[in-house]
């Protein structure tokens, strides 16, 4: 059993959870069968990725109960009016052939458009309606959160958002801690080789300090600052050395050297949610 955190709304999810883009077909099916039987408990899917039919189909597989799994699902941009947002979560389950998703995500806030507090509305009476557990957000920044505060009286209980050390999000997790939402990194690991962050000379060194990989020291670096990381992996030493992260604890010293690693500009594909829309 990994370690858990608990969301305003009660839901208990595990600390660590896995990712699944680029993860399709027969080999997704293996990797995520795979993953699970490792330990992992917490799956993270979205419309966008065309994927939720294999991770249903993987969850099918498994001896693991469906209800000792976390399984997110996310709403693309193009679907934020309200009626297609019910109609997608609707197909979404259909998809993976599920009764509930535990975690249903607004994928990204597309302020251009501005419907996603209409979106948001659709994930509050998509809870009512019991087809999801929580509800939460993706690459939010303050303003669209405190806009759904706003115009509907409830927040997000996630928020799924860019973190690794050349992008720790130090503000964006303050405001996050501050209204009692937890912060979700993805591309935990920088994408591996997207931006080569497992291969800075501050993280080999502590590797080699806490006799850990590169990928664990990021990884519990994450955790003990109270995010939840959604690694992915299609292989699995990697899937268990990633899972593997709570047999130590970095010092304060050193979390802080992975901080100071941060940059402005770091995020690795430029998609800032203040412009950047997808559909
Ligand atoms: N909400 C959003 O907008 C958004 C955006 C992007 C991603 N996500 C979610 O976040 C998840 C994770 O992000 P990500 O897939 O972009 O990137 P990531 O998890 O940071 O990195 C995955 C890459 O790193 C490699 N890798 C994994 N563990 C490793 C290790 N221990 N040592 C060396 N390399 C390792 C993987 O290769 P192998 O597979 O070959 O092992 C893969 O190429 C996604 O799968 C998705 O679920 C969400």
């Amino acid at each position: 059993m990994t370690e858990t955190y608990t969301l305003a709304d009660g839901l208990v999810v595990p600390k660590i959870g896995f990712g699944t883009y680029k993860l399709t077909g027969a080999t997704g099916v293996n990797a995520i069968t795979s993953a699970i039987d490792a330990g992992y408990r917490l799956l993270d899917t979205a419309v966008n990725y065309e994927n939720e039919g294999m991770v249903g189909e993987a969850i099918r597989r498994t001896a693991v109960p469906r209800a000792q799994l976390t399984i997110t699902s996310k709403l693309p941009g193009r679907h934020h009016h309200y009626q297609e947002a019910i109609a997608t979560i609707e197909e979404s389950l259909y998809r993976a052939g599920l009764d509930y998703y535990d975690l249903y995500l607004i994928h990204w806030p597309n302020p251009i458009t501005g419907q996603y507090v209409e979106a948001w509305q659709a994930l509050i009476d998509a809870q009512r309606f019991g087809l999801v557990r929580s509800i939460g957000v993706s690459n939010f920044l303050p303003e669209h959160l405190e806009k759904l505060q706003k115009e509907t009286g409830i927040l997000p209980v996630i928020n799924q958002i860019e973190l690794h050390p050349y992008f720790n999000q130090a503000a964006q997790r303050q405001f996050d801690t501050n209204h009692q939402i937890l912060t979700e990194a993805w591309s935990p690991l920088g994408r591996g080789t997207r931006n080569n962050v497992l291969q800075d000379p501050v993280i080999q060194q502590l590797a080699e300090k806490y006799h850990h990989t590169a990928g664990q020291i990021i990884l519990r670096w994450q955790t003990q600052m109270n995010v939840l990381p959604i690694p992915k992996s299609t292989h699995l030493k990697r899937q268990i050395e990633n899972l593997t992260i709570f047999d130590f604890e970095l010092s304060d010293t050193d979390r802080a050297k992975i901080d100071a690693l941060t940059k402005v500009d770091g995020r690795y594909s430029q998609q800032d949610p203040a412009k950047y829309e997808e559909f």
